[in-house]
């Protein structure tokens, strides 16, 4: 299968929407996280929504919104810890789980998480 149908094939927006709802809910919860993201998540996940759709090959929700991600840029404001880093990764194994994200989608968008989230760390411990 090709990178830009992962989008498609996993269920478009309402897998979308599933995952990034799990994916908050944990990240809401988790002790290494808490202290680096706003209480109120709905707008964190809204513009997670809009990401992750253009990175899995749907429309570019992101870009039309708020230009170029930029990603690495817009997280040196937060402490990005191997430790965060790995709490990170953390909530996105278990949304993927209850969102019943499919193989080989779900490993595969694993693996390209991994290394995003790689290259979001900025700071030692
Ligand atoms: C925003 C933390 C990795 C995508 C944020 C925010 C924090 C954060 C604190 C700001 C939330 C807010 O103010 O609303 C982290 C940590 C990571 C990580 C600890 C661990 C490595 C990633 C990865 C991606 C990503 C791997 C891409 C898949 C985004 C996006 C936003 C965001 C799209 C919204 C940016 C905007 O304001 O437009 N992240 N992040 N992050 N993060 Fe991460």
């Amino acid at each position: 299968y090709q990178q830009g149908n992962i989008y498609e094939s996993i269920g478009g927006a309402e897998a979308v929407d599933r995952l990034v709802e799990a994916f908050y809910k944990r990240v809401g919860k988790h002790p290494d996280l808490i202290p680096i993201f706003p209480d109120d998540l709905t707008e964190t996940a809204r513009k997670q929504k809009q990401f992750l759709t253009q990175f899995f090959g749907g429309p570019p929700l992101y870009i039309q919104e708020h230009g170029h991600p930029m990603l690495r840029a817009r997280h040196m404001p937060f402490p990005i810890t191997p430790t965060r880093r790995n709490a990170w990764l953390e909530c996105m194994a278990g949304a993927l789980e209850e969102a019943e994200i499919e193989e080989p989608y779900k490993t595969s968008i694993y693996e390209r998480l991994t290394m995003t989230a790689n290259h979001m760390m900025n700071t030692e411990e």
